[in-house]
């Protein structure tokens, strides 16, 4: 793409920087000459002007609430294609031929199973452990289990690391949630497809055979997909950080579940859920919205607002679809915390403190209740969200580990502690 230049004055110093324009979206200054140059930082604690990298995965438009895939809107993706396909597309950048298609979807079938000595793993673990906290723990030892896939040089090892971590994430999640209920593991099953298999491993009991509802299938199949990837949000910069040190595969995507785990971010479903039983009924709104506005009062409303989306998440209008679908094929499409999250929804959006602030309903607005009324725990919200945006981190991953210009991520810091000063002996403090 032409590039132009920007001219920056910092006292006597002056210094041309390269501006690089992308196929869409905004320019970026390259400031690599910046400290050489002028001696000085750039500061931005929360990245909100900042571009850590180039990538071709996904693009977001905040202001017009556009999320693609590589160049395919989410709202495409999600009407007609499956997880799988969105893998694909998100690995190697096409969509899969049907050959290419059936192949892919065979060898990740044919790795969802997870090295037998886990369970015993799975055994230290309290049984009330938050499964996040499994999570963090089983996907990090995954190196120890599957150290034939860790040398990070070797391209035949990422591709394999990295059809495991997609295979092996409903399984490990469903290991997770059996553990959490006193319930025996479920073997993952070749015949279904990733969303069913994951239903199964999750909800099937040994007395009994389990049918897969394909309405619910279905739209578990969705939700993966909404939560597949998001550019370079909290947990996926987690990934691309640890990844640039040279650490393995599985190490960084037990960073990124543990990023992610954080109730400002992919920990919001859980918390959005807790925050509409905690509200209860329509009438007790007003006084919530009145503490999401009181500046001394550090509630929020969860599943609302987003760093970048500055208009309606397009994921959460796919969300919200999906809510209505599971819930009037389980017959409750009265839930009363829909009720309470469709009146939520309507009151803020009219109200003048989050249309001045750009505060919209995000992904986690809708994804707790459709998650509850499948029959997850709260608890579970956020596994599920780690579950399909492991293929994000991984694809982020690779990408960051085979563009050449890679190097460790290390920033600086504008430091305002203590100048430099002599120790002094105990006896004269
Ligand atoms: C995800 O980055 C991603 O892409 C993430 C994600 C993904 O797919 O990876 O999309 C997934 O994490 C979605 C976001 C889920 N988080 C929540 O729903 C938690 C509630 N939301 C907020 O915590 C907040 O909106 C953030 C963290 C999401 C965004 O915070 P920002 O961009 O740092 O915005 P901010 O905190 O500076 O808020 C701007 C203003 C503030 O008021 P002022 O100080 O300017 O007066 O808006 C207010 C905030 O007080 N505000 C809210 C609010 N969110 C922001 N007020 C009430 N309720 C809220 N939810």
């Amino acid at each position: 793409m032409t590039d132009t230049t920007a001219h920056l004055g910092l006292g006597e110093k002056k210094v041309d920087l390269p501006v690089k324009k992308g196929t869409i979206g905004p320019d970026v200054i390259d400031i690599g000459a910046l400290y050489k140059n002028t001696g000085a930082f750039t500061y931005d604690p929360g990245f909100t002007s900042t571009a850590s990298c180039e990538s071709k995965i996904t693009f977001i438009d905040g202001d017009e609430g556009v999320l693609l895939h590589r160049g395919y809107p989410i709202e495409q993706l999600a009407e007609h294609g499956d997880f799988l396909e969105t893998c694909y597309l998100l690995l190697y950048g096409e969509l899969p031929t049907a050959a290419q298609k059936k192949d892919f979807d065979y060898r990740v079938t044919h790795h969802t199973m997870v090295h037998e000595q886990m369970s015993r793993f799975f055994t230290g673990f309290r049984r009330d452990a938050h499964p996040m906290a499994v999570m963090v723990g089983t996907v990090g030892a995954l190196s120890a289990f599957y150290h034939d896939s860790t040398d990070i040089t070797d391209p035949h090892q990422r591709m394999v690391a990295s059809l495991r971590m997609i295979a092996k994430m409903p399984t490990i999640a469903a290991m997770a949630y059996k553990y959490h209920i006193g319930q025996p593991f479920v073997y993952p099953q070749n015949n279904l497809d990733y969303a069913s298999n994951f239903l199964r491993m999750c909800f099937a009991v040994p007395c009994e055979e389990y049918k897969v509802n394909p309405v619910l299938a279905r739209a578990m199949d969705r939700i993966f997909i909404l939560h597949a990837d998001h550019e370079q949000n909290a947990s996926t910069s987690t990934v691309r950080l640890a990844g640039s040190s040279g650490a393995n595969p599985f190490a960084c995507i037990a960073a990124g579940i543990a990023c992610l785990w954080g109730p400002a971010h992919g920990g919001a479903n859980e918390a959005a859920l807790n925050m509409l039983q905690e509200i209860g009924t329509v009438d007790r709104i007003p006084e919530y919205i009145a503490r999401a506005k009181d500046k001394n009062d550090p509630f929020r409303l969860m599943g609302f607002g987003h760093r970048v989306y500055k208009n309606y998440d397009p994921r959460a209008k796919i969300m919200q679809k999906t809510t209505h679908e599971v819930l009037g094929e389980l017959g409750h499409k009265d839930d009363p915390l829909l009720q309470v999250a469709m009146e939520l929804e309507k009151i803020a959006l009219t109200d003048d403190y989050f249309i001045e602030k750009k505060l919209y309903p995000n992904i986690d607005f809708y994804s707790g209740i459709t998650l509850k009324a499948m029959g997850f725990p709260t608890t579970m919200f956020t596994v599920l969200f780690a579950l399909a945006r492991t293929v994000g981190w991984i694809a982020q991953w690779a990408e960051m580990i085979e563009d050449p210009q890679q190097r460790i991520g290390r920033p600086r810091q504008l430091y305002t502690g203590e100048a430099k000063r002599d120790y002094v002996p105990v006896s004269k403090r």
